[in-house]
């Protein structure tokens, strides 16, 4: 099997804040901020390969030459509903992305992914996308996503998740094997209700406070 591109972002203060998230005592408010924080600081390296073009600037000095983004276009798309939690975050360090958004669930009967929402950029094919999810458990809603998103015309997708399983990364992986997948931890495995072992609970339970 090809070898996931997965890069684990073992960043101190990103550690610090996933050992905050995954303690239980951590109430909605706490956790929604430590999501949007984790989010943002993630970003930042998520954003780490961004093109710049050489621009000159006046300081109150002297001319200076700098380098600024060269006009990438972006695009955060959360996968509904947890992944609204990481969104803001990454907004504040790159305002100018637009927003989409999937909503996926998991046919019973069936158990294939079906898509029950989407709404996305109109010129989603030109934008780089960044799409979250803060849990990659099976990684059956990230891969529907992901071709979902292909089908949409996207050319350009990355990954972000606070917590991944193996089962989740390889899935996405081996469905998609040319998606960065970049992530805060690997934890053990799933449980048997699909959880992430130790994980942190349910992610959207958690930030809206609906358990
Ligand atoms: N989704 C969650 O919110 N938590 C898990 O552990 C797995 C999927």
């Amino acid at each position: 099997m090809e070898k996931a591109k997965l890069m684990v972002l073992d960043h101190p203060l990103i550690q610090h804040k996933l050992t905050h998230i995954r303690d239980k005592r951590t109430g909605p408010k706490e956790f929604r901020e430590l999501v949007e924080e984790l989010a943002l600081l993630m970003a930042y390296e998520v954003t780490r390969d961004l093109p710049l073009q050489e621009v000159e600037v006046e300081t109150p000095v002297a001319p200076a030459k700098g380098r600024t983004i060269a006009g990438k276009k972006l695009a955060v798309v959360p996968i509904l509903r947890a992944g609204l939690g990481m969104v803001n975050g990454i907004l504040k360090l790159i305002p100018t992305a637009k927003v989409g958004h999937i909503g996926i669930y998991r046919d019973p009967e069936t158990l294939q992914a079906v898509d029950y929402y989407c709404k996305l950029p109109e010129d989603i094919e030109e934008r780089d996308i960044i799409l979250v999810d803060p849990m990659l458990a099976t990684g059956v809603s990230a891969v529907a996503s992901i071709k979902f998103l292909k089908e949409k015309g996207a050319r350009s997708i990355k990954l972000v998740c606070l917590i991944a399983a193996p089962e989740g990364i390889e899935a996405v992986s081996k469905a998609h094997p040319e998606v960065e997948i970049f992530v805060g931890a690997v934890d053990e495995c799933l449980n048997e209700h699909a959880y992430i072992v130790p994980g942190l609970g349910d992610a959207g339970d958690r930030l809206y406070g609906t358990k």
